[in-house]
């Protein structure tokens, strides 16, 4: 049995709180966040305690979900590994390539380990889309087009200094090179910073990887006042024998030797998420990789970092000069 803590109690930290609470090895013993409403409100939800920190919590702690924002992350994450404690943390790793890189160290000192929440993966139509990957033969070719609502409001001001790529594509660059299995090798990037956050609003990358393949990679907040559509999220991959367009959450064109039409029926969210945590859980209890493990989450930050410096320097930036 492995005594489990949620860092950061706000929409994604109950969605790890409930996944907990699903796992059978698993008790669920604190609800952790700096504000005290957040702990308090999530503690009564889930019927565990709420702390203001891990200082506070007197039970021995085996894992934790971090679901703080991202800027959060590398503190948060290094005093848990420094405690001996397995994290699942949310994505973005961290939005820094350095720190990225020392949370990487300090697991292989403290020997814990880190799986890193792209939920995505476990999403009904891309675990099928990954089943029906192998038809298409050989890649030449990936769309993305990524697009969400994105009102600035109440606490979540925090987002517009990760920007669109930690915060909404990082996803899909994740899957596209999980269902290829082939990583990026350069990127070219053109951001938009039209609204004036921090950092970029939108994104839109071209891609080698590689496996010999090419990306146009779009991603874009949609941030007028008042706007509640603007969902977007399909990707298209080419290959010798066809395509495959993946229409997020419930539909698959696949058009090789024949056409077809996929409908798949989607989860809900809190399901993708029990599937991971208990995916992490189990990794932990018998010693099994986790595949979104310390190294992909690095990965993420350091082709995040690639495309921005591509933006800043205006021409393509291999990833291994990271
Ligand atoms: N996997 C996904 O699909 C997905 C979707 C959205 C967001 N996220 C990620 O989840 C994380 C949280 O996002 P959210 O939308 O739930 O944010 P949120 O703002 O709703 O909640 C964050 C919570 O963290 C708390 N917090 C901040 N700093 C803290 C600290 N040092 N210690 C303890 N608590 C702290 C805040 O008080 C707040 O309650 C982010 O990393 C975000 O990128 C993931």
């Amino acid at each position: 049995m492995l005594n489990a803590a949620v860092i950061g109690c706000g929409h994604i930290g109950k969605l790890h709180a409930n996944a907990f609470a699903q796992c059978e090895n698993v008790r669920l013993c604190a609800l952790i966040d700096t504000d005290p409403e957040r702990a308090g409100a999530a503690a009564e939800q889930f019927g565990a305690k709420a702390y203001a920190s891990i200082d506070e919590v007197p039970e021995q702690i085996d894992i934790v979900s971090v679901a703080t924002p991202g800027f959060a992350h590398y503190s948060v994450v290094m005093d848990l590994l420094e405690r001996g404690i397995d994290v699942l943390c949310e994505k973005p790793l961290t939005l820094g390539v350095e720190e990225a890189r020392e949370i990487e160290k300090k697991c292989r000192e403290t020997g814990r380990r880190i799986g890193v929440g792209f939920k995505m993966r476990y999403e009904e139509v891309f675990l099928k889309a990954k089943e029906l990957m192998p038809q298409l033969g050989r890649i030449y070719a990936v769309s993305e087009v990524k697009s969400q609502p994105h009102p600035l409001a109440g606490n979540r001001t925090w987002m517009s200094k990760s920007g669109c790529m930690h915060e909404l594509a990082v996803h899909d660059y994740d899957l596209i090179e999980w269902l290829m299995g082939a990583d990026a090798k350069s990127v070219y990037a053109l951001l938009d910073y039209s609204y004036g956050w921090e950092t970029e609003n939108g994104a839109r990358l071209t891609v080698e990887y590689e496996n010999g393949a090419h990306g146009m990679l779009l991603s874009e907040y949609c941030s007028g006042e008042g706007v509640v559509g603007g969902y977007d999220c399909a990707m298209t991959f080419i290959g010798e024998n066809g395509y495959m367009r993946i229409e997020r959450p419930n539909r698959i064109v696949l058009h090789t030797t024949s056409h077809q039409v996929i409908d798949v029926t989607p989860v809900p969210d809190s399901e993708a998420f029990a599937r991971q945590t208990k995916t992490f859980v189990d990794s932990i209890l018998n010693g099994n990789p986790f595949a979104a493990d310390v190294k992909r989450g690095v990965w993420a930050t350091v082709f995040v970092e690639a495309a921005h410096r591509s933006a800043k320097e205006e021409k393509k930036v291999y990833v291994k000069d990271i």
